[in-house]
């Protein structure tokens, strides 16, 4: 599909955001392995969290999906899982893969995990290492899925130092410690999303280089009626829009706002941008809040070193603002996102310089010189969700007409983001 987009003379009112995708993934695996039901309400549609689903299904676990998008994950136990009778197909999430790697490494049966083109180029030795330290008999293609693994049944807790800053590959060591013998301990040096201790209600030590995080067989399994917060991922895109192109204030409600989540609020507000919080609270383990935005001149900024974690999902639509932005913005130390759906930094370069921006290519990141006027081109989503909402909001203020090639990869994440945008258009 594509989709294009044309600057409007208005660009104002309430967005309506999908649940967040990470607290969906890590809900539903947690949410299987419980002796019981959970109903889990606002589970989002989109294509990845529906790939985690799909994934326990086909695992024997019951699931019901109601019009009202509550899910009902009826969890069968921590040894309660069945041996799948097909390859897991985790479609075109990372996140699937990854997680549920960790949660297979230690069943009974043989399982393989599969996905689409993009998901089969990802590296996966960072999780086949520690799960092999462990004890888990997992095997690769030249370091990407497929992912087979053996029936194993005696992992051992191991002591985990984390050599990438990564919540996919710390929640896949944690989940595998729950069916390891002895303690696992996690240690990161520079935090990433929090969800899976916080949901897990995990004992955290702080340590002098970091956070040294502990699971084992004997973690209480949280089971009951959790409400997901909004995606701060996908509003990410609606606060840089309404700061460009705002003609009045954009509303956003029930937006997660885990500190570990929201680095781009500190970087937008560096940048310039008007944006108020309020209506403050906790929806089961997360924060949510009301989030409100005014258009407002913005400045370039540096993003790099221990912030990249915090808005990794964000560096593209954080240099859309940066080529609006007065000043040169500079991206660096986050060559992890040439791991992403695409090569995210090169996407991000050829796309911004299609439509007419001054960029320059580093490994690790960019530089994006503002101010220099954008023009309407063909522009492509190279199959990836967060680089197509980008290119989106950077249409928003290009003269004349953009057309993203792929824009049906919004779904992944944001499937209903081109009706927002354009309900807020009108
Ligand atoms: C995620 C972690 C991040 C992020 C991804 C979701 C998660 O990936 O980019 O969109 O839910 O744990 P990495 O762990 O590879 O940094």
């Amino acid at each position: 599909m594509t989709h294009s987009i044309s600057p409007a003379d208005s660009f104002a009112g309430r967005a309506h955001l999908p649940a967040d995708k990470s607290v969906a993934h890590r809900a539903a695996l947690i949410a299987a392995i419980a002796d019981g039901p959970s109903i889990l309400h606002n589970f989002p549609s989109s294509a990845d969290p529906r790939s985690t689903l799909s994934c326990l299904r086909q695992l024997g676990v019951p699931i019901e999906t109601s019009p009202d998008n509550s899910v009902t994950v009826h969890g069968v136990g921590r040894s309660g899982f069945s041996a799948p009778d097909a390859p897991l197909d985790c479609g075109n999430s990372g996140t699937t893969m990854r997680l549920l790697s960790g949660v297979l490494a230690g069943q009974p049966f043989c399982s393989e995990l599969i996905g689409d083109a993009s998901l089969s180029s990802r590296p996966m030795e960072r999780i086949a290492r520690p799960l092999r330290t462990m004890g888990a008999n997992i095997s690769l293609k030249d370091g990407h899925a497929p992912i087979r693994i053996q029936p194993c049944d005696n992992l051992t807790g191991i002591h985990y130092k984390l050599p990438v800053p990564s919540a996919q590959v710390k929640t896949c060591v944690l989940l595998a410690g729950l069916w390891a013998k002895g303690q696992t301990i996690l240690h990161e040096t520079i935090r990433s999303r929090d969800h899976t201790e916080r949901m897990l209600n995990l004992t955290i030590r702080s340590a002098d280089d970091g956070r040294a995080i502990h699971s084992d067989s004997s973690c209480t399994i949280p089971q009951g009626t959790f409400t997901l917060p909004g995606d701060f991922s996908a509003a990410a895109f609606i606060l840089v829009a309404a700061s460009l192109a705002g003609t009045a204030p954009v509303h956003m409600s029930g937006v997660g706002l885990n500190p570990s989540r929201t680095g781009l609020l500190d970087v937008l507000r560096r940048m310039g941008a008007n944006i108020q919080i309020s209506n403050r609270r906790t929806s089961g383990v997360e924060p949510v809040g009301e989030l409100s935005v005014h258009r407002n001149p913005l400045h370039g900024v540096t993003v790099s070193g221990d912030e990249i974690p915090n808005v990794i999902d964000e560096i593209p639509i954080i240099a859309v603002a940066g080529a609006f932005a007065k000043g040169v913005t500079i991206i660096r130390d986050a060559t992890e996102l040439r791991y992403k759906e695409c090569d995210r930094i090169q996407a991000t370069v050829a796309n911004l310089r299609a439509l007419g921006a001054n960029v320059e290519e580093f490994e690790d990141g960019l530089a994006v010189t503002g101010m220099v006027p954008l023009h309407g081109a063909k522009v492509s989503s190279y199959g990836d969700h967060r680089i197509a909402m980008a290119m989106g909001v950077a249409a928003l203020g290009a003269r004349g007409t953009t057309t993203i090639e792929g824009a049906h990869a919004a779904a992944v994440s944001f499937p209903e983001f081109w009706d927002t945008i354009a309900a807020l258009q009108a």
